[in-house]
């Protein structure tokens, strides 16, 4: 695992678009995984600001970790909405080759998810954040290293921590559908974002503590090729701040 971090949340952000630029440059057809959540939205900005400067994502397939249940893909605050007003509407990405797991609950939607990215993979470049409590997608923890994209019950952590994104009145979703963290742990590279004082419990376990599922982001340090890129305030608990 390499650990990179950077003086302050823009440097940071920066580092990690530079990354996927850089994957796209050297391979127009590449694969991506990607993320939602806050610490994306800034990541998502510099790709686009790449895209007007002149980088296509014409030729690009991307996947996405999860979406919750319940949610139509037209709801403001599914991720489906989010990729959209993020990146995809603000890019030339054909939307035949934008993945986002259906969460319409439907029992077949997880296989059928892991079936496409077989089929398209594997995941060049894989982009993650990380929770508070070190969740991964939305694998929360004691979820098993080996498991694959499945339907999963969202810590109430997770819900409480992602409940500002919804209007007053309306909760998160209490289930969602994830990649598992097998299926994560299958790309071939990985890059980490975490920024701020709240992730420095989680960044400290991930980097530093046991490789346990009690610390789902821990299964990172078995990857051949996994960076995180964190702000200082996020390193903040780390002993060493180079790996
Ligand atoms: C979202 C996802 C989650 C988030 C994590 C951090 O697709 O996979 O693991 O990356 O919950 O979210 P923010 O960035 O909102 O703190």
């Amino acid at each position: 695992m390499r650990l990179i971090v950077c003086a302050d949340p823009r440097e940071a952000t920066r580092a990690v678009v530079d990354r996927v630029v850089g994957a796209i440059r050297d391979r127009p057809d590449v694969v991506l995984g990607l993320a939602a959540g806050g610490t994306m939205e800034w990541v998502y900005d510099g790709i686009v600001a790449a895209h007007e400067g002149g980088l296509s994502l014409a030729r690009v397939t991307s996947f996405n970790l999860d979406e919750y249940v319940g949610l139509p893909p037209e709801h403001a605050q599914s991720y489906h909405s989010y990729m959209r007003a993020r990146l995809f509407d603000r890019t030339d990405i054909a939307p035949g080759r934008t993945y986002l797991p259906r969460g319409d609950g439907d029992p077949g939607a997880a296989a059928e998810y892991e079936a496409l990215i077989a089929q398209h993979g594997p995941i060049d470049l894989q982009l993650l954040g990380i929770g508070q409590n070190g969740h991964i997608g939305f694998n929360e923890p004691g979820s098993d290293f080996a498991s694959r994209t499945r339907e999963v019950a969202l810590a109430e952590a997770t819900r409480t921590a992602n409940a500002r994104y919804f209007g007053s009145g309306e909760t998160p979703p209490e289930t969602a559908v994830t990649m598992g963290i097998g299926t994560i742990l299958e790309a071939r590279s990985i890059v980490l974002l975490a920024l701020g004082d709240g992730k420095a419990d989680a960044v400290a376990a991930m980097v530093e503590g046991p490789v346990t599922e009690a610390c789902p982001a821990s299964a990172l340090q078995t990857h051949p090729d996994a960076t995180v890129v964190v702000d200082r305030d996020a390193a903040r608990l780390l002993s060493r701040t180079a790996i």
